[in-house]
């Protein structure tokens, strides 16, 4: 989106990976305190923004929305002068619907109010989620564009970040509409579809390596002010809550029923990705030109996640002005354990990633004039393709599907096909 902000992908820090909707308004300071106190303002992380859970209704006369009062005690516009009295920028979130995720007052028909609300508040960053939507003839384009169009009319520049998560191909749109747009469902702290499935995660949340798969196609929809959204960052957190509804039920969960709505509380804290693990989601994450939106407690960093998080290296090639997203160019051919990535840069250099996927120690190597624009091609097909897919210990394979099942790819609902799959239906993505 031309709108003078996200020209490289954005970079900070969001409350929903760590606090769900455990936040208030102390948090929210202390937080900006530790981007500051630790480096990761000075390394580019700016954006401190609040997610679902901080509004709790409209006044009933003017139609303002108002956060909860016991949260937020000093009102948001306060909370924003004090992110920008530390040099930070200040990010908000909201829906299209009527209402969030978690239940609460979406900006659906109020979307003017609300952006005109928001930039009264100093918003920065408006996160817009896309729940409660069940029904709605519009297509989902015309409701991220009417929001944008209101965030416009404000004249204050503030980066409209689209979590379409749940629609479909927003990626063919997405570029006129936000400064970003999510390519998926929910990143979990796990690292592939065993280990997904291992923990029976409910099919709202995906691994690591699902979020890469749905995204590494889409290279050529991105740059300046418009890049895939591959979703948060989970380094440095050393599990997390899931919750929603299950087909399978993990042991642990006491008089689980399948097909029940399994809360936080009831799950507990799963999963967890190793230092290596979370080193190569870091640099798939730069790599591919994706906002670095950390999703950790920056009040309590171990020396190791700082020392991924920092990497000058690294973030300079995902924050380079050239705004291109790196693609995988080759892949090793029978075992699929390794991978070289490229993107190119302003300068006219190109970063190599080399990818160990295996479980031991590789010496990869590559030449520069390797590049495989057949298999570029392949992969964006696949990947824009609303096809029904077979799903076969896929990657893009939600933890419920069983070997064979036909799977489309709805967003991020993957959803069950009503029927079986045609014969010699292509393995999406792996070899
Ligand atoms: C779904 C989004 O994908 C998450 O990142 C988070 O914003 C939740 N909604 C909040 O309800």
């Amino acid at each position: 989106l031309d709108n003078g902000v996200g020209k490289t992908p954005a970079m900070g820090w969001n409350s929903w990976n760590y606090f769900r909707c455990n936040i208030n308004e102390t948090i929210i300071r202390q937080v900006a305190d530790a981007i500051v106190a630790s480096g990761l303002k000075d390394a580019g992380y700016r954006y401190v923004n609040i997610d679902d859970c901080w509004m709790e209704k409209r006044d009933p006369t003017t139609g303002r929305i108002q956060p909860f009062a016991n949260k937020f005690p000093s009102g948001m516009k306060a909370l924003g002068d004090y992110i920008h009295g530390l040099g930070l920028h200040f990010g908000i979130y909201s829906d299209t619907g009527n209402k969030t995720c978690e239940g609460y007052p979406g900006s659906w028909g109020y979307e003017k109010l609300d952006a005109a609300t928001y930039a009264e508040w100093g918003v920065d960053y408006l996160k817009f989620d896309y729940c409660g939507m069940d029904g709605v003839q519009e297509s989902v384009q015309a409701s991220y564009e009417r929001m944008r169009d209101a965030l416009a009319a404000t004249g204050r520049p503030i980066l409209f970040s689209l979590c379409s998560w749940g629609s479909g191909q927003p990626w063919l749109w997405g570029k006129q509409v936000g400064n970003s747009w999510r390519t998926g469902i929910d990143v979990f702290a796990a690292w592939d579809t065993a280990q997904a499935r291992a923990l029976k995660l409910p099919s709202f949340l995906q691994p690591i390596l699902g979020a890469v798969r749905q995204t590494q196609g889409l290279a050529e929809y991105a740059g300046p002010g418009a890049f895939n959204d591959p979703d948060m960052l989970v380094v440095g957190l050393d599990g997390m809550y899931p919750y929603g509804i299950v087909q399978d039920c993990p042991e642990h969960v006491r008089n689980c029923k399948p097909g029940e709505y399994i809360s936080r509380d009831r799950w507990g804290k799963v999963g967890g990705l190793t230092q290596t693990e979370q080193r190569t989601h870091f640099s798939f994450w730069c790599v591919m030109a994706a906002p670095l939106i950390l999703g950790n407690d920056p009040r309590n960093m171990s020396k190791a996640t700082l020392q991924i998080l920092l990497a000058r290296e690294v973030l300079a090639v995902n924050q380079d002005p050239l705004g291109a997203q790196g693609r995988p160019v080759w892949t090793a051919p029978n075992e699929g354990t390794t991978e070289v990535w490229a993107k190119p840069l302003a300068d006219g250099r190109t970063a190599i990633l080399l990818v160990n996927l295996g479980n031991s120690t590789v010496d990869i190597t590559t030449e520069f004039s390797r590049d495989a624009p057949a298999e570029h091609a392949k992969w964006s097909r696949e990947t824009n393709s609303t096809a029904p897919k077979c799903v076969d210990k896929d990657e893009l394979c939600p933890s419920w599907a069983k070997s064979g099942e036909c799977i489309i790819n709805a967003g991020f609902m993957l959803e069950k096909c009503p029927h079986s799959c045609p014969e010699g239906c292509p393995q999406p993505l792996e070899p």
